[in-house]
């Protein structure tokens, strides 16, 4: 496969900084992604040397960082359709036991060059699975030692940050779940698939749709300096949830956990007081339970910011809220999270932080 990066993908253009810009860009990033793999609803994915996937009788999805909240959202995926998977973080892939030749192993990894992601491939490979690299990278390394690639097509992304990426990363395991349900035995595609796929298709306009918003700024300023930042999400938003805290720790460097909304009670809520920030993800098949969660942690105390579809009224939970154009349920968490994006990055650029090189971190990270 031939991918070129131009000059003009790799500068910064009328950008600040390369994350604003691979936020902004996430629409022509998931057209690449799309193109020419989809039809009319239907999915049309590229063929693999090692053929069809009807052997398939589970899938181990391995991965780092944003990575690895983009396999959580294939996982979901795949288990919905019927398909027996669970993801690993690479560095704790090693209990290897039922792997076989028809356990599917996916390397999810931007880059194509993490030690850890790499080394649970060739685990992986050791004990007889069949390995499939899911990366942005043509002629990473995982390109090359995995029996099959899938290139996510999202452009050259430089910030440290992933953004585009993990877009790209989710747009392209939910067409893989959908060969994998239609070839294997065990596979049964999701009854909704055209009516899905169609609005797979439609994300980089409803992206398009919120990218200008100016919410997301002035809500990141006016919470600028508080002590604690929570993300909480169900379902498709619990992966999210993890991603929109990850993201502000690694650029704003303030102290921010990702929960699934249910488990708040058991625990995090300990810490929740006035002076905490709290991001409900009400997007999604599951939004209403979550909304739930986010009012017992408005009443011992916390600011809620909810991240809400249209239409959606939230005055009785939220003392702020976020807006996501309409979409299929599965695929609202996107939308929520580029609003977790911009968070982010308004965030840090209020507190002077270096963005694109944020301290102590890389962006391929070759030692494991
Ligand atoms: C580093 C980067 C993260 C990235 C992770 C996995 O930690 O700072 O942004 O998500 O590596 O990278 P990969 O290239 O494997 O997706």
């Amino acid at each position: 496969e031939r991918i070129e990066w131009s000059a003009e993908e790799t500068g910064k253009g009328r950008f600040e900084h390369y994350m604003l810009k691979e936020i902004h860009t996430q629409p022509e990033a998931l057209r690449g992604t799309l193109s020419g793999r989809i039809d009319d609803g239907a999915v049309d994915l590229e063929t693999f040397s090692e053929g069809s996937f009807e052997d398939v009788e589970q899938v181990h999805l391995v991965a780092c960082g944003t990575s690895y909240h983009a396999a959580l959202c294939g996982e979901r995926q795949l288990v919905r359709a019927g398909i027996p998977a669970t993801t690993s973080r690479a560095s704790e892939y090693f209990d290897l036991q039922t792997v076989d030749e028809n356990t599917l192993v996916v390397a999810v990894t931007q880059s194509g060059e993490t030690a850890d992601t790499l080394s649970a491939l060739r685990r992986a490979s050791s004990a007889g699975a069949r390995t499939l690299a899911l990366t942005n990278v043509v002629g990473s390394t995982v390109s090359r030692e995995a029996d099959d690639v899938l290139y996510i097509r999202a452009g050259p992304e430089i910030g440290v940050a992933a953004t585009k990426t993990f877009t790209s990363q989710v747009a392209t395991l939910t067409m893989l779940t959908h060969r994998i349900a239609q070839d294997s035995a065990r596979g049964t595609p999701r009854e909704d698939a055209a009516a899905f796929f169609r609005e797979l298709d439609a994300l980089p306009e409803r992206i398009e749709d919120l990218i200008d918003a100016t919410t997301a700024q002035r809500v990141s300023e006016q919470h600028i300096g508080r002590q604690s930042y929570f993300f909480i999400g169900r379902d498709f938003e619990y992966p999210v949830a993890l991603e929109g805290a990850l993201k502000f720790k690694e650029i704003t460097y303030e102290h921010a956990e990702g929960f699934a909304s249910g488990e708040l009670k058991h625990g995090p809520l300990a810490l929740v007081t006035s002076d905490t920030t709290l991001f409900a993800l009400l997007t999604g098949a599951r939004g209403d339970e979550t909304r739930r969660n986010a009012e017992e942690a408005r009443t011992r105390g916390a600011t809620v910011v909810a991240i809400a579809p249209e239409g959606m009224a939230v005055g009785d939970v939220a003392d702020e809220v976020l807006r996501v154009p309409d979409t299929h349920p599965d695929l609202a968490g996107l939308l929520a999270n580029v609003q977790l994006q911009l968070i982010s990055y308004h965030t840090a650029y209020g507190l002077g932080r270096e963005i694109d090189k944020p301290r102590n971190l890389a962006k391929s990270v070759t030692v494991e």
